[in-house]
């Protein structure tokens, strides 16, 4: 009897110390059978307590069950600690390291001026209109009073999109203003008429430092009686403080457009035109509607006024941000981008 109770603490060391030192499931149950299966060392030991005198059975039996236990509980500690390292992936992965930082997007800066842009004249109660870059001759020049003989309508100012086969001259275009759009809303409501329409114009220019064949442009349109040169002016003053900070003047200069008379081209001064080594910059162009666009949208001249203005939003952005280059908007440069 002495020598079966002291044969089982170290049989259980060692089987403990086996079953710790297992690297993987098929060694850990290799320990196993070493100790606990029919054959095992364990298992031998058990079997030796048949042999023992009867009143010894009860603490030999209480000690070997215990040890038992205490394996058996080793063993699918161990079991468990295997099977999670056999689950992981097999490079090991330091979790403790900082993850990796999406960058998050941003507006490119032209939509962010066209923003700002929009926001100012909805303060004053504009609305946004919208038409097609797709037009057609009438909507683009004839009702806005431009002469077929028109420069601008020249094929080589213009992108023309070729007619139906056997058919006509093209009569469809891509829009070379936004001021198509004014026709548009025009025939399609009834005055009183308050919009602005940004969108994307095209003409047959060339790149270069401040050209673009494709750029945008921001439409404004009120009609309402008796609308005066005088609204206009403030107007335009309000919004391009608000664009361009609050010391900003404007001045009106005459002009000639053919769908508005009088006609002005607008010149703005601040901060930013001194920068750029100039009193004043030329930055839009406006007018009172001409009575005869009125008569072409079915609009009575004799009730109705109105002013309209456009200009272009790459522009703004350019004097407002002092960039010299109109294409970096358009080449998608990430190191460009970044900065607004
Ligand atoms: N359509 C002109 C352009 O493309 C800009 C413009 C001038 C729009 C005068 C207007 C206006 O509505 O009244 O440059």
């Amino acid at each position: 009897m002495p020598g079966f109770l002291d044969d089982i603490a170290p049989l259980k060391t060692a089987a403990l110390a086996e079953f710790s030192a297992a690297t993987d499931l098929a060694g850990l149950e290799q320990a196993r059978i070493n100790f606990l299966g029919s054959n095992g060392r364990f298992t031998a030991l058990m079997k030796q307590l048949g042999a023992l005198l009867k009143e010894e059975k009860p603490v030999a039996g209480k000690a070997i069950n215990t040890a038992k236990l205490e394996l058996e509980a080793a063993f699918t500690s161990r079991r468990s600690e295997l099977e999670l390292q056999a689950a992981l992936p097999k490079d090991p992965t330091d979790f403790t390291l900082p993850g990796r930082r999406r960058v998050l997007g941003k507006l490119h800066p032209l939509t962010q001026v066209t923003e700002d842009i929009v926001r100012s004249f909805r303060k004053i109660g504009f609305v946004v209109a919208d038409g097609p870059e797709m037009e057609d001759e009438y909507h683009c020049f004839d009702a806005l009073n431009t002469p077929a003989d028109h420069p601008a309508r020249d094929a080589q100012d213009t992108f023309y999109l070729a007619p139906a086969l056997g058919g006509e001259k093209p009569s469809t275009l891509l829009r070379t203003h936004t001021s198509s759009v004014q026709i548009r809303v025009m025939r399609s409501q009834p005055p009183p008429v308050r919009i602005i329409v940004p969108g994307r114009v095209y003409r047959r220019d060339n790149a270069d430092a401040t050209h673009n064949p494709t750029f945008h442009q921001v439409e404004g349109l009120y009609v309402d009686r008796n609308v005066t040169v005088g609204d206009l002016k403030g107007t335009v003053e309000f919004v391009f403080k608000e664009l361009m900070g609050p010391e900003t003047r404007i001045r009106f200069r005459p002009h000639y457009f053919s769908y508005t008379e009088p006609s002005f081209e607008i010149d703005f001064s601040s901060a930013l035109t001194r920068k750029m080594g100039k009193e004043w910059l030329e930055i839009a162009g406006c007018g009172m509607v001409h009575p005869q666009v009125f008569e072409n949208v079915g609009y009575d001249p004799e009730v109705w006024t109105g002013w309209a203005f456009g200009f272009g939003i790459e522009r703004i952005a350019m004097i407002r941000y002092g960039i010299n280059d109109i294409r970096l908007f358009y080449e998608n440069d990430l190191r460009f981008l970044r900065q607004f």
